[in-house]
């Protein structure tokens, strides 16, 4: 399987978490690649249109984890606007993951992966599952650890 890992990251917390998921996918025995993306003007506050200088292509992947932070309560407007200009998923397998620093997932996480999931859906994408990582608290390890353990299975 041909598996892509699809992450915006402004400050590396959700990178970090992607490359463990790439290390235990390469493990399990399929190709991966984790590519980012990237804004033009990458300042979360901003409230202008986002506008993409790296917008990953998702047609030659078999799956795709998507993942991105939580941003005032809500999936960062970069991965919205990423996700939203997609083209159909259909047929794809999709897990997904947000990493915020609030210390319980119903404080934006929940709803972020809720966004990606949807989004994902209504372009056709299987979504096998979303987990949140909540930085600041105790059980950090342990949510990364359960991540990559079910984000690397098919
Ligand atoms: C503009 C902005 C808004 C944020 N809003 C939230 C929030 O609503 N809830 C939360 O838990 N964390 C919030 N955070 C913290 C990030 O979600 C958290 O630090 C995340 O792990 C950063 O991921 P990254 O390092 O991949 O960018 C915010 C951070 C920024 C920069």
């Amino acid at each position: 399987m041909k598996i892509g890992i699809i992450v915006y990251s402004h400050t590396g917390n959700t990178l970090s978490v992607a490359w463990k998921i790439e290390q235990a996918i390469r493990a399990a025995g399929h190709e991966v690649r984790t590519e980012k993306v990237e804004p033009v003007i990458d300042n979360p506050n901003s409230d202008t249109p986002a506008e993409l200088k790296s917008s990953p292509d998702v047609d030659q992947y078999d799956a795709v984890v998507f993942a991105s932070p939580v941003h005032a309560f809500s999936l960062s407007r970069i991965m919205k606007h990423y996700l939203l200009q997609l083209p159909d998923l259909t047929g794809k397998k999709v897990h997904c993951f947000v990493t915020q620093q609030l210390k319980k997932p119903w404080m934006g996480g929940n709803r972020a992966v809720r966004q990606i999931s949807d989004v994902c859906r209504k372009k056709g994408a299987q979504v096998i599952s979303g987990g949140v990582v909540n930085w600041s608290g105790k059980n950090r390890e342990s949510q990364i650890e359960d991540i990559v353990r079910r984000m690397s299975v098919f």
